[in-house]
């Protein structure tokens, strides 16, 4: 249980906020390169609390800057791309990547107006398929050398979806194990073959137990937190006989990602990015250690969900999440269909716009939460007196932050090498990784 005051700060995010400080230290993703692909790359985008528009040049460059024309505050959102950048459709003014005002038209021809105009800019970078953004002060920390980031690009594929509700909650669903045998349950396993793209319903490694059966069948993990350079690795231990133990490893990439194992051949690395402070979206980069990503087929899957152009989920709070009571009684725990994005919304969307954790009790299997809020506090108070925050990389520090390993199989009884044999089994098949 927090008092209101620690709530607030581990929760608010905005730009003078202590939470928003830190955030602020982090590259952001802010759009889906896939968004800026069409005829007319300029899209309004919501970061951190802050009115942005983001757009790609002429030239392919990408700028990220305020939304409203520092001229009389008109819409930058609509504005012309032309003339390499982005031009107010009000008067004209002509606005550059770095958000320098370069023309302002409709003033006389010997006016130097322009010359001391410059709207609030970030620089952006592509990677893996997402456009990151950086909003804090100074240089930019380095991202990491996460398998995700390392992988070429046709073995990963990136996607996004909003969440209506406070990033924290969002992100604490990921870094809690136990919830899986209860909100992800089901009834009757599927064809593990058939589970392309999907989490949960292939099969764990070295068995030919469906994830599903396991969940289902030990809903009382063991679950390890262990403090590493990234942010925290979580193993979580079920029992299934003397001689074997289910073994599963998830992370959380500090400030807001998790990464986890979602097929055999397949992690999902996930940040939890704040629009503002009851809004996030979650980014994913899927990476395949196997064949490389069907990325139509994994478009189309999440496509069924999402609706474009804000990957808004069409089962929300205004149908009840497609909630059918028959279904929960016969089919799933929650009645809400086999896609478990959904489950996961309804969970923290249910606990209101900004959870009230003055009113939580958490047990032990809530673990790593406790663990993550404690190391979010520590960081807070890191970066508001100006010191570097676990993560916040030097060029070199991000060189040895790798991996991680995210696996899920069944092991022996004495499990505490499987996870890193199971690692390095996949990588040794990934036609991309090589061993520094
Ligand atoms: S308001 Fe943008 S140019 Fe006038
Ligand atoms: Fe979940």
């Amino acid at each position: 249980m927090l008092s209101q005051q620690q709530n607030d700060l581990i929760t608010r995010i905005g730009p003078k906020t202590p939470a928003g400080v830190l955030m602020r230290r982090y590259w952001q993703p802010a759009a889906l390169v896939e968004e800026l692909a069409g005829n007319r790359p300029v899209k309004p985008v919501k970061l951190l609390g802050e009115n942005l528009v983001i757009f790609k040049n002429g030239h392919g460059e990408y700028g990220l800057m305020e939304r409203h024309c520092p001229h009389r505050g008109a819409d930058l959102a609509y504005g012309r791309l032309e003339d390499g950048g982005l031009r107010c459709s009000f008067h004209g003014w002509l606005f550059a990547t770095d958000g320098q005002c370069l023309q302002t038209p409709a003033e006389p021809d010997d006016s130097n107006l322009c010359k001391n105009i410059r709207l609030k800019a970030y620089p952006v970078r592509e990677k893996s398929g997402i456009l990151f953004a950086y909003m804090g002060p100074g240089e930019p920390p380095a991202l990491p050398d996460f398998d995700c980031f390392v992988a070429p690009d046709e073995y990963t594929f990136a996607f996004k979806g909003m969440i209506d509700c406070n990033w924290l909650q969002a992100l604490e669903v990921g870094i809690d194990p136990a919830h899986a045998s209860f909100l992800h349950r089901f009834f009757e396993d599927e064809d593990p073959d058939a589970g392309y793209g999907k989490q949960f319903r292939g099969e764990s490694a070295d068995s030919d137990m469906p994830m599903t059966k396991v969940l289902r069948e030990f809903p009382r993990p063991e679950i390890e937190v262990d403090a590493t350079d990234y942010g925290l690795r979580i193993t979580t231990l079920r029992k299934i006989s003397e001689t074997n133990t289910h073994v599963r490893v998830t992370n959380a990439i500090f400030p807001h990602g998790i990464v986890i194992p979602m097929s055999k051949e397949m992690t999902i690395t996930q940040w939890h990015v704040p629009v503002d402070d009851t809004h996030c979206y979650w980014y994913a980069i899927f990476t395949s250690f196997g064949a490389k990503v069907d990325k139509t087929e994994m478009r189309r899957q999440r496509l069924e969900l999402y609706s474009l152009p804000d990957y808004i989920s069409t089962k929300n709070k205004a149908n009840d999440y497609g909630f059918d009571p028959h279904e929960q009684e016969h089919d799933t725990y929650t009645g809400m269909g086999a896609d478990i994005n959904v489950h996961d919304q309804w969970a923290v969307e249910s606990m209101g716009p900004i959870q009230d954790r003055t009113q939580e009790h958490l047990g032990k299997s809530d673990k790593a939460i406790v663990a993550y809020r404690k190391m979010l506090v520590k960081a807070i108070e890191q970066a508001g007196k100006g010191e570097t925050p676990i993560m916040a990389l030097d060029a070199a520090a991000a060189k040895s932050v790798t991996g991680p390993v995210a696996v899920d199989g069944i092991g022996p009884a004495a499990w505490q090498n499987y996870p890193a044999q199971l690692d390095a089994q996949r990588r040794k098949a990934a036609a991309w990784w090589k061993a520094n």
